[in-house]
């Protein structure tokens, strides 16, 4: 059984207080994009957009949003969800999707794990979990997001074969993330060589995150999964 997380978000849900502009758009916005658990049951997520896309992926703290819009731009037959907790970072995300004119964004602006009790048994192609907070002292590792509970809700909305991006700029996260994640049944890493994780793939854009950490002179490291055919 799925464990229910006691505390469930530890960062940070606000910061500088929004400008009238982007606050107004965001009032104006997000309720059309934002996305209620139903009562009961599962949530469908190909019926969050006004045609069903032929894909759903999923991004979990998109921080500012920059990839999950990049990626939206990229791919407009595939529906994305962002889920993020960061009351700024949402309404950045918000503008972006005003500003490109996307309609293939829908966001979950509360704790991912309460979304992933609720989405509907392999219904997600593709999640991405990028620079997840690294809670680097040992008394915090388990506030860390990926872990073996969060791996095992990945793995129930997850379709067989669809793929698991995860990366960081973390040591000790990189270790525990290859430790949790080539340890669970269900995700296989798809590394053949040390390109395969230390260089960003063509179609995977960057993150504000990875910017900083690149300027602050720390190492990301990209890895991708597959979720197992059962
Ligand atoms: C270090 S930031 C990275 C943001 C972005 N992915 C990037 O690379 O720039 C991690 C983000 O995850 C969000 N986050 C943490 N726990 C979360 C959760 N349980 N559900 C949704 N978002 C979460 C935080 O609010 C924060 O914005």
């Amino acid at each position: 059984m799925i464990e229910t997380p006691t505390r469930r978000v530890y960062g940070r849900r606000r910061g500088r207080p929004l400008r009238q502009g982007r606050r107004r758009l965001t009032e104006g916005l997000l309720p059309q994009l934002a996305i209620s658990l139903p009562p009961e049951g599962a949530l469908n997520p190909t019926t969050l957009f006004p045609t069903p896309p032929a894909a759903v992926w999923l991004e979990i703290g998109f921080g500012a949003g920059e990839h999950l819009a990049a990626q939206a731009e990229q791919h407009p037959g595939t529906g994305f969800i962002g889920c993020e907790v960061f009351e700024n970072g949402i309404a950045r995300l918000v503008g972006e999707i005003a500003h490109r004119d996307l309609d293939n964004i829908r966001i979950f602006a509360d704790d991912a794990r309460l979304l992933l009790d609720r989405l509907a048994p392999a219904s997600i192609g593709r999640v991405f979990i990028l620079f997840p907070d690294p809670w680097p002292k040992s008394r915090h590792h388990k506030r860390r997001l990926v872990a073996p509970a969060t791996l095992d809700r990945l793995a129930g909305v997850m379709q067989p074969g669809a793929e698991l991006r995860l990366a960081t700029d973390d040591p000790g996260y990189l270790a525990w993330m290859l430790e949790h994640v080539t340890a669970h049944r269900d995700f296989v890493w798809t590394a053949r060589s040390p390109a395969d994780w230390r260089e960003r793939a063509p179609d995977w854009p960057a993150t504000r995150y990875e910017e900083k950490a690149g300027a602050a002179g720390r190492i990301p490291a990209f890895l991708r999964f597959i979720r197992r055919a059962s």
